[in-house]
């Protein structure tokens, strides 16, 4: 018994960090062109004008996503690139592009998954006030119109966001991403209920629009694991994954956004604490927010241990000198592909697919021409290791997406961090399987048993 016979092995991308053509065909400026531009924002003021040139390699690039053998494939709409201003017009080219993409895709038998927003905002909007304006839910609503009457006879499974934790969480604490204001906790929770509202609104849009689909969002928020076996420690890593810090990082954390979108409420105990910072609550907002979905998604990299303390409070453990850790120095915990899916399928109740897992290798072509990274292999292999168990114990898993396809715009690290399976030269765009391409495909091939 390991992953199911229609388990969907894929990978995933965003527009942004692949695509390029930054200043081509039509496209309106995003976010993060801006951004990039303001200088000390990203490492040594790199910027996603070209990055992969995916815009111009399309081809080439579902070429080699054949070649891996993914059954689908995670990608996401640059707003700005279909629609330049946020709203009204939309982009010729624009459509052209993912048109050809997602055909590309079809006659090569790999499956669309498409996340409507992955962090780059047109810019006309952020000067409106971005998700702090009132309307912010409707242009959200308009453009998920426009996606659905564009693609939607092509498209059957969809994401709303990625990483709420990340663009409001983040970027409004003044941490690393754009447009990194640092704004007041009333102004964060407006916009976290303006996005959970804009997310609703697109869910209900999509049901009615694309008969059938499958919907979902990519959300990522600190996950824990329990530092023993004991009942108490496997009960302190629960309650951390779950719990609002409401004194601390809670805009990081999973339950400020997905309580509401599965109960249909916020968390109790931490909307009282934040008084009145909380936003106004429209009579039908909840039922909006909380429309259902059809699995759960998470992007989970790294997972912190956790002991019950004497008090009954979590107590975070430290990691031992040496703990092994990927590039970017995050912490390798494959043991987090168990634990989380496990809460979070026993908490929301859905199948759980991971959006994203990855990591960060510093890659260089080998004399050999190849690129051998041992690294990757043996990360991945152990969280699958680690997902499969969780499969095997019952979980509901349908599906695991390796982050990323290929090397791409690191967002605030630009491109000194390679998350790939594909390594690409910058300089001259050419695509290098790694070795660690040829293993993910002999691992999807035999479903799992491999592992
Ligand atoms: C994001 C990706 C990012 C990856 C690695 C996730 O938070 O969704 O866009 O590249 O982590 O940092």
């Amino acid at each position: 018994m390991g992953f199911k016979q229609d388990f969907v092995w894929g990978a995933a991308t965003a527009s942004y960090q692949i695509e390029g053509a930054a200043y081509e065909g039509g496209k309106g400026l995003s976010n993060w062109d801006v951004f990039c531009k303001q200088p000390g924002n990203i490492y040594e003021n790199h910027n996603g004008d070209v990055a992969c040139d995916h815009y111009h390699h399309l081809a080439e690039d579902v070429a080699l996503m054949k070649e891996l053998g993914i059954k689908a494939y995670r990608f996401s709409f640059s707003w700005p690139r279909l629609m330049p201003q946020g709203t009204g017009t939309v982009n010729p080219d624009g459509i052209r592009f993912y048109q050809t993409l997602i055909d590309e895709l079809l006659q090569n038998g790999i499956t669309p998954y498409a996340t409507l927003f992955h962090w780059d905002y047109p810019y006309a909007l952020q000067k409106r006030g971005g998700w702090l304006n009132p309307a912010s839910p409707q242009w959200f609503a308009e453009y998920t119109e426009t996606i659905i009457g564009l693609f939607g006879n092509k498209i059957k499974h969809f994401f709303t966001f990625n990483e709420p934790q990340c663009f409001i969480g983040l970027a409004f604490t003044g941490r690393e991403m754009a447009p990194k204001l640092q704004v007041t906790r009333r102004d964060i929770l407006q916009m976290a209920h303006n996005v959970l509202l804009a997310h609703g609104k697109a869910v209900q849009l999509l049901r009615a629009g694309v008969p059938g689909c499958k919907i979902g969002y990519a959300p990522t928020g600190s996950t824990y694991i329990p530092a023993s076996n004991s009942a108490q420690d496997i009960e302190a890593a629960r309650k951390a994954t779950f719990t609002v810090d409401v004194n601390g990082d809670w805009p990081m954390g999973i339950s400020w956004w997905s309580d509401p979108i599965f109960f249909g409420e916020y968390p109790a105990e931490a909307a009282q604490a934040f008084g009145d910072d909380m936003p106004a609550i429209g009579p039908n907002d909840m039922k909006i927010i909380s429309q259902p979905l059809d699995f759960y998604g998470h992007n989970i990299y790294n997972s912190t241990p956790v002991k019950m303390g004497e008090n009954g409070q979590p107590v975070v453990q430290a990691f031992k000198p040496g703990h092994p850790r990927t590039a970017v120095n995050w912490p390798i915990t494959p043991e987090g592909l168990y634990w989380a899916p496990k809460f979070l399928h026993q908490r929301y109740k859905l199948p759980v697919i991971i959006t994203e897992n990855g990591l960060s290798c510093h890659d260089v072509v080998s004399l050999d021409g190849k690129v051998h990274d041992p690294n990757r292999i043996d990360f991945t292999q152990r969280y699958l290791q680690q997902l499969q168990r969780a499969a095997q114990d019952g979980v509901e898993v349908d599906g695991y997406f390796h982050w990323s396809l290929m090397d791409n715009f690191e967002w605030a690290k630009g491109y000194s961090e390679r998350f790939g399976l594909i390594y690409v030269d910058f300089e001259t765009q050419k695509r290098t399987p790694k070795d660690s391409f040829y293993w993910y495909a002999s691992i999807i091939n035999s479903n799992g048993s491999l592992l």
